[in-house]
């Protein structure tokens, strides 16, 4: 729940936007023809923006297939995954360590969307990870057997009913998906961490190149069209990642995601700030807007 909204999270996944949703929610507009989510992962924000009714369609896309169908699973055939997982669920019962290696061996062979799922509800951190030969390799959390079958019923089915029928789905490349955009949309991109991996598979530790992602940016400025780009932060002073140049003319804002738990663990009292980016055309049509909202917002 999130003040009186129920708002549902069917996919566990870590860098979930859930919780900062509402904030990043603040500098969309009250009413948006469609979001579209290059980077979408669990979609926390199309959730968040079609559980409040501000949005006409979404486009859910991301270049990791299994987690769009997935999603095309949870949207269309919500009832079908619900109760496969619920087989799975109560099946493990007893024998939850092994359960979760028979199930990893089986979408390594298949890509199953129902074994996907509770793969992510399983294993530690809900954190996507694959080997070299690309197999998911993460481990389970054996402090936790997984959303059960009731509560996971709940969630896709109130996903499903938010976005049915208005949601296009893809796995592509997010170049692909920018070329295809217009005037009409709301952009929000969440890209993978810069501040984490190393110069390995790049699913194992999925990245993209920073240039080429400004490039594309400069691209939607010059066909006016709105974005919001979420993009690494600071805890304390240390920075994570490189900032987007000045010459995207965006707006920076910081929003604060709560205390490190990193830094708590060394000892310091530090807190985690997310940095949010907006395109010249957002923050013009957010002060034509009004000017009231715009300095609330600090935009002013
Ligand atoms: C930080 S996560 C997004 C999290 C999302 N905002 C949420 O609320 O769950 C970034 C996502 O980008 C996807 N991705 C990485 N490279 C991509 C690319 N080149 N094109 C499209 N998606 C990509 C990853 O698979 C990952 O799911």
């Amino acid at each position: 729940m999130n003040g009186s909204i129920d708002v549902p999270h069917p996919i566990p996944y870590q860098g979930s936007k859930r919780y900062l949703a509402p904030t990043i929610l603040q500098y969309i507009p009250a009413t948006i023809s469609r979001l579209v989510e290059p980077f979408s992962g669990s979609a926390a924000l199309s959730i968040a923006v079609a559980a409040r009714c501000r949005a006409a369609s979404f486009w859910i896309n991301d270049d990791h297939t299994p987690l769009i169908d997935l999603w095309r699973e949870i949207i269309h055939r919500p009832d079908k995954l619900a109760h496969r997982y619920a087989f799975l669920w109560n099946d493990q019962l007893g024998r939850e360590r092994e359960y979760f290696d028979k199930v990893r061996d089986h979408f390594n062979a298949t890509h199953d969307p129902a074994h996907f799922l509770y793969l992510l509800a399983r294993c530690v951190k809900a954190a996507i990870r694959y080997n070299a030969n690309g197999e998911f390799n993460n481990t389970p959390d054996n402090r936790r057997r997984g959303a059960c079958p009731t509560a996971m019923r709940r969630r896709l089915c109130s996903t499903s009913a938010l976005l049915r029928r208005r949601t296009k789905l893809t796995s592509w490349d997010y170049k692909k998906v920018l070329n295809d955009c217009t005037e009409d949309d709301l952009v929000y991109m969440d890209p993978p961490y810069q501040g984490v991996g190393g110069n390995r598979d790049r699913r194992y530790f999925p990245r993209i190149d920073h240039d080429e992602f400004c490039n594309e940016l400069a691209k939607l400025n010059a066909r006016h069209i709105r974005f919001v780009v979420s993009y690494d932060g600071r805890t304390g002073t240390k920075i994570y990642g490189k900032p987007l140049p000045d010459t995207l003319q965006s707006t920076h804002v910081e929003m604060c995601a709560g205390r490190s738990t990193q830094a708590t663990l060394s000892g310091r009292h530090e807190m985690t700030y997310e940095s949010l980016y907006l395109s010249p055309a957002l923050t013009a049509s957010i002060k034509r807007a009004g000017r009231a909202r715009a300095c609330q917002l600090g935009l002013w």
